[in-house]
């Protein structure tokens, strides 16, 4: 490789889940600190940070593609970074057939890019994929910006190993970070803007700590004590396994009105058999009991799942359990997938792999049925009144858009209708409004 003139400029592309965009957050402030600002729309950038997703499909593919469309015509090159999951589950290989990549580094090692950033500069190619058990999270800087609505990662990790999932392997070992770490920070974020929390892990629910007289506590104390931050409206969590659901957090949703109404619970398949090929440690009859007692606790939760269609060996009958599933919940969104094989999972070298004109056809029934349900639960929210979260404007001359409590997109106009940007409404208000309207996706409202 060759010396370069240190980058001005960065972009960081984040794919995957939203982990992956905190990841991106914190590596873009690390970047910010180094006095690197981030390229405006449409220019390209001196460095380029592709925060890569491995969970299904030909993500290594996409990776090198991405590469090649940084290069293209190019006299000068950005240095490019791949960081994320794919950089964790294939360094040594990207290293190899991208010469162009500078930096490979993985989703618990990201902290040390200052220093590899330098090394490139230099002309000298490095790879991180350590997972060190203590975080990273200690060796980030303060945070300074934040959106109305901002995620928190709180526990990393999946120690579930369902059979098809590459996370355990890319993530490595469930870990939760210190209670007081995340009232620092979630303090920091409010102060920088945050009206919304979001608090993230790959089993977020298995989070575990000591509140600050040193008693043991779950995810329901710490947003207990999240919520007696002042500025802090709203508090969400995501992704939680059944597995690891207690009493206190199912509570949490009666007692605690900044947690808003809103549960994403996977739960993959709707067939006994298939589950327990994924080892998911639980039955669709466990599964719906505890979102019985999620809405005996909160009758108005919206309820989201995940789902895969074409698991290895999956029969028609087992498919239709899942239907079955789908229309016992009737779900308020939810994520459905076809069944990706992911090498070194056990699943993928199961027998019974699934055809993909049948995945095809499964995938479009159960969208049909999940989409219906969508916006069945749209439709029934309207003549409903709640608080919309401002994030940003809409399309339109005086539109905006926000969230409301059960995390359905809500745009509405201003008190001056179509009046120039309607300057009494900013982003990060809570709007009273009044759903009027439904659609598939969005709604709209008026304000009261
Ligand atoms: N920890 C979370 C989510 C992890 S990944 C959980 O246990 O639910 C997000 C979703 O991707 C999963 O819920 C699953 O529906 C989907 N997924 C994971 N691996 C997959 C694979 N190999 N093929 C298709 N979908 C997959
Ligand atoms: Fe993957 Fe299962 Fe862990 Fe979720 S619980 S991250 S699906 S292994
Ligand atoms: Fe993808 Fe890694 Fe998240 S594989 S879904 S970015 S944990």
């Amino acid at each position: 490789m060759r010396k370069t003139a240190p980058p001005r400029t960065y972009r960081v592309k984040s794919f995957g889940c939203q982990m992956n965009v905190y990841d991106g957050e914190r590596m873009a402030e690390m970047l910010d600190e180094q006095g690197i600002t981030p390229a405006a729309e449409g220019e390209d950038a001196d460095l380029v940070v592709l925060n890569t997703c491995h969970i299904r499909e030909k993500a290594a593919e996409k990776v090198y593609s991405d590469i090649g469309r940084l290069l293209k015509g190019k006299e000068t090159p950005p240095l490019i970074a791949v960081a994320g999951c794919v950089a964790q589950a294939e360094g040594e290989e990207i290293m190899a057939r991208a010469p162009a990549v500078s930096m490979v580094v993985g989703p618990q090692a990201y902290h040390r890019l200052p220093a590899m950033l330098e090394r490139a500069v230099d002309g000298k190619r490095s790879t991180d994929t350590d997972m060190p058990p203590i975080a990273k999270f200690d060796a980030l800087p303060r945070r300074r910006k934040s959106a109305p609505a901002a995620f928190l990662t709180v526990q990393e990790g999946c120690d579930k190993f369902c059979t098809y999932c590459v996370v355990p392997y890319t993530r490595g070992a469930e870990i939760s970070r210190p209670f007081a770490d995340l009232v620092t920070e979630a303090d920091r974020l409010v102060a920088a803007g945050a009206r919304e929390i979001t608090l993230l892990g790959q089993n977020v629910n298995a989070w575990r700590g000591e509140d600050g007289k040193g008693r043991p506590v779950g995810l329901a104390g710490l947003i207990r004590e999240l919520a007696q931050l002042p500025d802090l409206v709203r508090i969400r969590y995501t992704t939680s396994h059944p597995a690891d659901m207690d009493d206190a957090l199912i509570a949490a949703h009666g007692e605690i009105d900044k947690l808003m109404p809103y549960l994403h619970l996977p739960v993959q398949s709707g067939s006994d058999r298939v589950l327990k090929a994924m080892n998911r440690s639980h039955t669709a009859d466990s599964y719906l009991k505890l979102l019985d007692r999620f809405r005996q606790a909160r009758p108005d939760i919206a309820l989201s799942g995940d789902f895969i269609v074409g698991f290895p060996g999956e029969t028609e009958a087992e498919f239709a359990e899942t239907l079955a599933l789908v229309d016992a919940v009737g779900y308020a969104l939810a994520f459905s997938f076809k069944y990706s094989p992911r090498p070194g999972t056990p699943a993928a070298t199961m027998d019974g792999q699934i055809a993909g004109e049948v995945m095809d056809e499964r995938l479009q029934r159960l969208q049909a049925s999940l989409n219906r349900d969508q916006l069945a639960f749209n439709e029934a929210s309207v003549g409903r009144t709640c608080d919309v979260l401002v994030e940003r404007k809409g399309k339109f001359p005086g539109q905006w858009l926000g969230k409301s409590p059960w995390l359905q997109s809500v745009h509405f106009y201003g008190p001056e209708n179509a009046a120039a940007d309607s300057a009494d409404i900013a982003i990060g208000d809570i709007v009273r409004t009044r759903l009027v309207d439904a659609m598939g996706n969005s709604l709209a409202g008026e304000i009261i």
